[in-house]
């Protein structure tokens, strides 16, 4: 019985689609990248997809505090078979798996032929065996940010109602352009202080994006300024599970329910870690 139990687990694993990959960016640093990656991968947890959460940000990564987990691995020990994928992977609230991951990326630019594809196919299980992938980036418009974001299915540019903020998500959709990024973007407004001014901003965006970059970029939704955010943070909680019935929880969920509409629309069939080693080695 177990053995036939097994098998139809293998045949169930054999048909699943790769999982879709979601890149969260915003060329400015601060706008809150890192608190909505850890809050959507806790909302679609919790909605019982399988989610990976994936923190790229090579030097100032702090999806660990967040999360209150501390991780002294890497991708770098897969890389030099110190150790498996799983061994480096947390669990979070909800079950999500959690990886620090990038530095080894950055670092590891002159790997042979033989550790890029154990790299490659390491992190390739990771696709096939969840639903969704999110990847916090770092802040700015580098070469690690942008090829992350490219070899994503659907990239979240994140702003705030700041004139810079704006003026680099718009630099961050032209980059995405104008390297022919196929798949979706979408913009979010945070710490806006008000939901109608936040999807103004996000219209005005979307607008020149339209005229100027002739790209579709649909709005997500909007976050307010709330202190709550920031408490949560220090108590290395994520909002959603610190404050439940607050409306920034309510935003949240709504904006996790839009994305996950994208999750079933579109597989990343070609391998999102294969072209993220591609773009890197
Ligand atoms: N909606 C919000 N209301 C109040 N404070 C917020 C909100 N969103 C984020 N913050 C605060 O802004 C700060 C930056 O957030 P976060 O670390 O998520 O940004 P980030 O874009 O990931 O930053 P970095 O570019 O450094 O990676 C944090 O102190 C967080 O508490
Ligand atoms: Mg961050």
């Amino acid at each position: 019985m177990r053995n036939e139990a097994l098998h139809l687990r293998q045949m169930m694993e054999a048909c699943r689609r790769p999982a879709n990959v979601l890149a969260i960016t915003s060329g400015k640093g601060g706008v809150g990248k890192s608190n909505i990656s850890a809050n959507l991968a806790v909302c679609l947890a919790a909605a019982r997809k399988k989610v990976v959460l994936f923190d790229a940000d090579m030097s100032l990564g702090n999806l660990d505090v967040i999360m209150n987990v501390s991780s002294k691995y890497n991708i770098s020990h897969v890389l030099n078979g110190q150790k498996s994928i799983e061994e480096i992977t947390h669990i979070g609230p909800e079950g999500l798996e959690m990886i620090c991951g990038a530095s080894g990326l950055e670092r590891l630019a002159d790997i042979n032929e033989f550790q890029r594809q154990r790299l490659t196919q390491e992190l390739s299980k990771l696709q096939s065996q969840s639903d969704a992938i999110i990847i916090d980036t770092a802040a700015g418009i580098s070469r690690s940010v942008v090829g992350f974001c490219l070899a994503s299915d659907h990239v979240l540019v994140v702003t705030t109602p700041e004139a810079t903020a704006i003026t680099d998500a718009y630099a961050m959709i032209k980059v995405l352009v104008g390297n022919r990024f196929g798949g979706r973007i979408s913009l979010v407004v945070n710490m806006a202080e008000s939901i109608a001014t936040g999807k103004r901003i996000c219209r005005q965006i979307g607008g020149v994006a339209k005229r100027f970059l002739n790209a579709d970029v649909d709005c997500a939704g909007v976050l307010v300024r709330d202190e709550r955010l920031r408490r949560a943070v220090s108590m290395r909680k994520p909002v959603v599970l610190a404050y439940p019935r607050s409306q920034i929880t309510s935003s949240i969920v709504a904006l996790a329910a839009k994305l996950s509409d994208g999750l079933a629309a579109r597989p990343n069939d070609e391998g999102f870690f294969r072209k993220v080693v591609d773009w890197f080695f």
